[in-house]
Parts: C-alpha cells; sequence; structure tokens
C-alpha cells in the first residue's frame, strides 16, 4: 500500500541539518516503523506507552476492537484495565519525573500587542489544581460533563485540565457559537456547570460573552434544564489579576478600555472565577481513572442537521495526540511551537493542549487574528518567540496571501523549520506561497488531513520523511489502513478516486457519539460494512500518494469549520416568511468554500434586503457567526426529483453559474432553472 519508492522529480524536501536527527529521518525508516505499527499495533502503542505513567497496568490487549458491523456492535478499547490521569501525565509527570517544571509552557499572546503572559510548567500545574479543587468544592464529581464557553485565555487550559485532573468531562463549545448552539450542547451532554468569561476582542471587536452565556442558561431553563452554576473568568473587567501572583508573568495584560463590555450577575447562578481561586488549595490529588473512561465531548456538525457529541476517552486519545504531535512536527526540545487554532476545535484540543504538553513543549497560545492590529500580526509573533514550527489553516494562508510577500518580508522567520497546515484541501498556489514565501523553500509542509472524530492526524507527511507534493496529504499515519472505496464498497487498487475510508482503528479514533451509540455505527460504519466511513472523497494517485478532493456527504467546509447544510437550512426555514430553504457550497478564494442559500417564500411576500439582513441575522442567532450565508437567492421554486427530493447537485451549479448540469432527466419541472439562473446572485453582499 505504502510505495517502495517515492518519486524523485515534482516533489519538495525542505533542508536544514535538523532533518539527519529527526525522529523519523527517511522514506525508508517511515515505511519499516509503519509496517510494525499496522502488523503489530500491540507492540507498536506499547512501546509507545512506555512513556507515560501508569498507576495500574493495563489488563486488556493494547488495542482491541470490532470494527465490523455485521459482527456485532462497535467497539475500540485501548489499553483496558490501566488506570491513569491525563493530566498528570501532561503537567506532574513532566514536572517532577522530567524535571521540566521550569520550562515554559505557554507564552499567551493577546489579542492587543503586548498583551503577554509566560506560564511554565510549574505555574500551570499550581493554577490547575487551585481551580481543580475549586471544581471539586462546587460538587462536580468523576463523570460529570462540565461545559466550557471562553476565549482563547491560559484559564481556558486550566479549566479543561482541571477537570481532567479530577475525572470530569469538559466540552468546550467554541466562544464564537451563539446562544442557541451553546444551549443545544449544554442539554445534550447534561451539563453540571458552565464556565465562562466576562467577554473578550477579536481585533476590533468586542464580544460580550457572559451576555450571550447568560442566554444560553435562559433557554435552557426554558427547555426545563435549569443550569444551577456558572463560573465567570474577569478577562476585560479584572481589576488587578490576583490570579498571576505565581505565574512569573513578564507583563499584567494591558488595559484596554471597554465602556461598552457588559456583565450581567445572577448571585444565584453565578460565581466569580477569582475569588474561588483565591481561597483554594495547591494540592490536589487527581483521580486515576480507567484508559476507556470518558475524556471530553466535542461536538461537530451532522449532516441531520444535529450536532454529534464526538467522545474520546483517555489512553487511547492521550498516546496518539502525544505521538502524532511529536513525529509530525518532529518535535525536539528546544522548539518553540505554534498553532493558530483555537482550542474550540479539536485542532486546539489534540494540538494546543493535550499532544504538547504530553510532550514538554513550550507553545505560543494566541488570543488574536492573523490581521490585527496589521497582516504581520503572525510573523512578528513567530519572530518574537522565535517559533520553530508553525501550524495553521489554509483559509489564513490564503487570507494573508491577498496581502503579498511584503508584510512577511518585514519579518525575518529565519526560526522557522516545519509548516503545517489543516481544516481542508489546500490548494497548490496556497502551498506555494507558503512554502516560498514564508518558508523561504527550506520548511517542509506538513498537510495533516484529520477530524474531530479521528482524534489526531491520519494523513500526513512526515517533516523529514515524505517527499511533499502540493495539495496532498501524502500517506497514513502510523497504525492507520486508508482504502478508496467505489459506490459499491469494492476497494480500488491502484490510482483511483472514491470514498475514502479505514479498515482498522489507531488508539485516537472516536469511541461513540454522546449517549447515542446507534448514530455513531450508523454515521460511521454502515454505508460500507467493516469500515470506518470519513464521508471525505480521496484520489489516489500513479505514485500512491492520497488527495482529499473534500467531504461527499451534506457537509460544508468554511474557513476550515465543518458546517452542515440542514442545519443552516432549518435555522432559514425557522424565519416566519420562508417555507423551503436548500443551502449548498459555492467555491471561494479565501474561505473554500461560502454559503449560498436559496429559500422559497410564503405567498405574498416579498423578497427585499430587510428579510435578506433579517435572515442573515437569523442564521448567526441559530448557530453563530460562522455560518452567516454569504449569498441569499430568492428561489420561487427549487430543482426537485418526482418523489420531491431536492437536487442539490442542480442548485451547486445555478450557484457556480455553471450551466452545463448533467443529467437532468428526473427533474420534475424544468422551468425553475432558468429562472433561477436569471435571478443569481453574482457578488457577495
Ligand atoms: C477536512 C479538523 C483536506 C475534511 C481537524 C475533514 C481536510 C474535515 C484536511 C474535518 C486536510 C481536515 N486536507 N481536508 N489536510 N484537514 N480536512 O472535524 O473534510 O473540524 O473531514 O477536524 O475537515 O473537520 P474537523
Amino acid at each position: 500500500m505504502i510505495p517502495d519508492k517515492v518519486p524523485k522529480e515534482d516533489v519538495f524536501l525542505g533542508s536544514g541539518d535538523w532533518r539527519k536527527d529527526a525522529h523519523v529521518p527517511s522514506f525508508e525508516a517511515y515505511k519499516e516503523l509503519y509496517l510494525k505499527s499496522i502488523e503489530h499495533p500491540d507492540e507498536f502503542w506499547g512501546d509507545v506507552a512506555k512513556d507515560f505513567f501508569w498507576k495500574s497496568k493495563h489488563t486488556g490487549r493494547v488495542l482491541d476492537y470490532n470494527f465490523d458491523v455485521t459482527k456485532g456492535e462497535i467497539f475500540i478499547k485501548c489499553m483496558e484495565g490501566a488506570s491513569t490521569n491525563i493530566c498528570y501525565n501532561v503537567l506532574d509527570h513532566n514536572v517532577h519525573h522530567r524535571k521540566l517544571g521550569d520550562k515554559v509552557a505557554f507564552y499567551w499572546e493577546g489579542n492587543e500587542p503586548g498583551d503577554q503572559l509566560t506560564v511554565t510548567y510549574r505555574d500551570l500545574l499550581l493554577r490547575v489544581c487551585r481551580f481543580a479543587n475549586v471544581l471539586k468544592a462546587q460538587g462536580v464529581k468523576k463523570g460529570d460533563r462540565v461545559s466550557i464557553y471562553m476565549p482563547m485565555v491560559v484559564e481556558l487550559v486550566v479549566a479543561m485540565l482541571a477537570c481532567v485532573r479530577i475525572g470530569a468531562v469538559h466540552s468546550i463549545v467554541f466562544a464564537g457559537f451563539s446562544a442557541e448552539s451553546l444551549c443545544e450542547r449544554i442539554l445534550d451532554s447534561q451539563c453540571s456547570l458552565l464556565i465562562t468569561a466576562d467577554g473578550f476582542y477579536r481585533g476590533d471587536k468586542l464580544i460580550n460573552l457572559k451576555l450571550i452565556a447568560d442566554d444560553a442558561l435562559q433557554k435552557c431553563r426554558d427547555k426545563g434544564f435549569p443550569l444551577q452554576r456558572c463560573i465567570m473568568l474577569k478577562h476585560l473587567s479584572k481589576e488587578v489579576d490576583q490570579d498571576q501572583t505565581p505565574m512569573g508573568s513578564q507583563s499584567p495584560p494591558a488595559k484596554r478600555p471597554c465602556p461598552d463590555l457588559q456583565v450581567p450577575w445572577n448571585p444565584d447562578v453565578d460565581l466569580c472565577w477569582h475569588s474561588l481561586v483565591d481561597g483554594a488549595s495547591d494540592e490536589c490529588e487527581p483521580v486515576w481513572c480507567d484508559s476507556e473512561d470518558p475524556l471530553f465531548i466535542l461536538y461537530t456538525s451532522g449532516s441531520t442537521g444535529k450536532p454529534k457529541g464526538v467522545l474520546h476517552t483517555l489512553s487511547g486519545y492521550m498516546l496518539y495526540t502525544a505521538t502524532t504531535f511529536k513525529l509530525v512536527f518532529d518535535y525536539q526540545p528546544a522548539d518553540v511551537y505554534w498553532c493558530t487554532a483555537d482550542i474550540g476545535w479539536i485542532t486546539g484540543h489534540s494540538y494546543i493542549t493535550y499532544g504538547p504538553l504530553a510532550n514538554g513543549a513550550t507553545s505560543v497560545l494566541f488570543e488574536g487574528l492573523p490581521t490585527y492590529p496589521d497582516v504581520s500580526r503572525m510573523w512578528e509573533i513567530v519572530d518574537k518567540y522565535q517559533v520553530s514550527k508553525f501550524y495553521t489553516a489554509p483559509t489564513a494562508i490564503r487570507l494573508l496571501m491577498k496581502y503579498g510577500a511584503e508584510p512577511v518580508h518585514k519579518f525575518k522567520r529565519d526560526s522557522l523549520k516545519v509548516l503545517g497546515t489543516v481544516g481542508e484541501p489546500i490548494n497548490p498556489e496556497a502551498w506555494q506561497w507558503y512554502y516560498t514565501v514564508v518558508g523561504e523553500k527550506r520548511c517542509p509542509i506538513v498537510d495533516t488531513f484529520w477530524q474531530t472524530e479521528t482524534g489526531g492526524h491520519v494523513m500526513t507527511p512526515l517533516p523529514a520523511a515524505t517527499p511533499m507534493k502540493p495539495g496532498s496529504a501524502t500517506f497514513p499515519f502510523f497504525g492507520v489502513v486508508p482504502a478508496i472505496l467505489n459506490e459499491s464498497g469494492e476497494e480500488l487498487e491502484g490510482p483511483s478516486e472514491g470514498y475514502l475510508v479505514f479498515k482498522q482503528p489507531w488508539p485516537g479514533v472516536m469511541r461513540t457519539l454522546y449517549g447515542n451509540h446507534q448514530r455513531f455505527e450508523t454515521t460511521y460504519f454502515k454505508k460500507f460494512p467493516g469500515y470506518y466511513v470519513t464521508g471525505d472523497g480521496c484520489r489516489r494517485d500513479e505514485d500512491g500518494y492520497y488527495w482529499i478532493t473534500g467531504r461527499i456527504d451534506d457537509m460544508l467546509n468554511v474557513s476550515g469549520h465543518l458546517l452542515s447544510t440542514a442545519e443552516v437550512e432549518s435555522a432559514l426555514v425557522e424565519h416566519e416568511a420562508v417555507v423551503e430553504a436548500a443551502v449548498v457550497g459555492r467555491p471561494h478564494p479565501v474561505k473554500g468554500e461560502s454559503l449560498y442559500c436559496f429559500v422559497t417564500l410564503c405567498d405574498g411576500i416579498k423578497y427585499n434586503r430587510t428579510l435578506e439582513a433579517q435572515l442573515k441575522q437569523q442564521v448567526r442567532e441559530k448557530i453563530g457567526a460562522i455560518a452567516t450565508p454569504d449569498y441569499i437567492q430568492n428561489a420561487p421554486g427549487l430543482p426537485k426529483t418526482r418523489s420531491g427530493k431536492i437536487m442539490r447537485r442542480v442548485l451547486r451549479k445555478i450557484a457556480h453559474g455553471e450551466r452545463d448540469l448533467g443529467d437532468v432527466s428526473t427533474l420534475a419541472d424544468s422551468s425553475v432553472i432558468e429562472q433561477l439562473f436569471q435571478s443569481r446572485c453574482c457578488t457577495a453582499e
């Protein structure tokens, strides 16, 4: 499956002395280890496990599973019977055993240049213990779910690790989601506590987070789920940073006037983070958990419109994120690593918190935006902290590309060694710009394909081993066995294109959908029994390289964020003027895809700008700003089959302005097509 030889022409390797000392220094070394990982997974992962602390040894196999629905219930277990604690492994073990107490865990860089904090492993451990004691005092116990809705601050990492320390399960909701989305997630996971902050700035824009959180809690109450406690961090309204004393901070966050900050306070429910932490003890014995106990829930879009609560468990996720981080970025102790994702998404969970901390790495934790206060910000930060490994999304690269090379050249970037991308296919033009302008042809690019469900990278180059082809995620990571299937479920050999599936589990794969194992089996394992179905299309070229071609289900990828068409459609039809809605993706030069919505209005209602603005607002309120439609088109009729199914394929072509519609013989009424072409939206509002 892995080719014997990789091509020498038309590929890129990067350069630099560091390559010969890399963990996986050549393609031969990769192939050898890969074979071991799939032929003897117990041995392979058993070796990895030796680097971690286990309170007691596993009793089951290192990796045990059933991946075939026709043979019974799907399950995956890793190191079953062992007891451990991830928080202990990423903090105590690093401080006490690896002697990394004084090493910097995070350089926090705020939205405003000049806002910064330095947090060592020892500081972080102390803060986590205190906050874990706070959670315990609030009655949070092993297995309880805690919802976290916070900006990119150190306390977000503290909150998540404090949950893990006491065996509670965190459910982080990205701070760009709406009150409705937060409420839906709190209800689904039946959380017993919410942790949030007063507010934060994204660039120039103030987000009144507590206001939104309160709205969500009111919605929960209305639905019969009164959440009793909400802990609020004062991020913007903090007078003195009381929490900083033991932190060795370089400078307190600069004050920025925020007269519009609104911090509603409900004394029956709200608790102040700072007052609680002030009196808390610095010591907190971790709760030892079983390998297969739940670690966290993270919601991701589902094609039915209802978000899916992806559940990850302890040991497998720990081994997998630690190993992928170490090998894919070729992590070395002197590195300064920076992943620009938000912790509210899986990339931040795996590659800001767990993977880097498990390796004792030093990371940059950035609160701001790539374009604020100007478009050089990223490169300024790279130089400021001497970042050596840098991980971002194609959408950010495309955005910065628009401003040319000058803002990049203002800074040296000579510390950079490896660049990475994640979230969506990277187009070769953006790849070349990243490689040439940002990395000056020195730095390999690891184009990492993975999903919330996979826990960590599954298809990716290794920086010193894999010759790269711009736009290809290249080959599988250790333990991962990909295949390409046709519509009938047959495995295709050689150059081919079809459904990307995986044939056996790896330690980091999700275990279930929270509270709905049946949906888990139906979504991922029923279409092609014996395989995990990713939902992505994939092509394999004549050299055996894999190229992800994008989603082939009803999911859209806007700026690297997955959205389900059904979810946006249901937000639109909730408006009283709309009877029917159909949403498709339209290619977008920066965001990858943009949302193009067709709406059919109730009889007698006229489409106008006010209605359009209302509909956009409606979607923002129901889902969040990331789902704001780019285009809304009034569609008196939608193209449907005779059985009434909306033909999205045709709508996609209309949105794109493509006249060649292919076979439309099943269309019930072809006159709607011309009408829709006539009234197409050509430019985004
Ligand atoms: C897409 C993000 C191409 C893909 C980690 C996948 C990619 C979805 C890549 C998961 C990549 C992610 N090349 N496509 N390197 N990385 N994707 O769950 O469609 O937010 O199924 O996880 O993003 O998105 P999710």
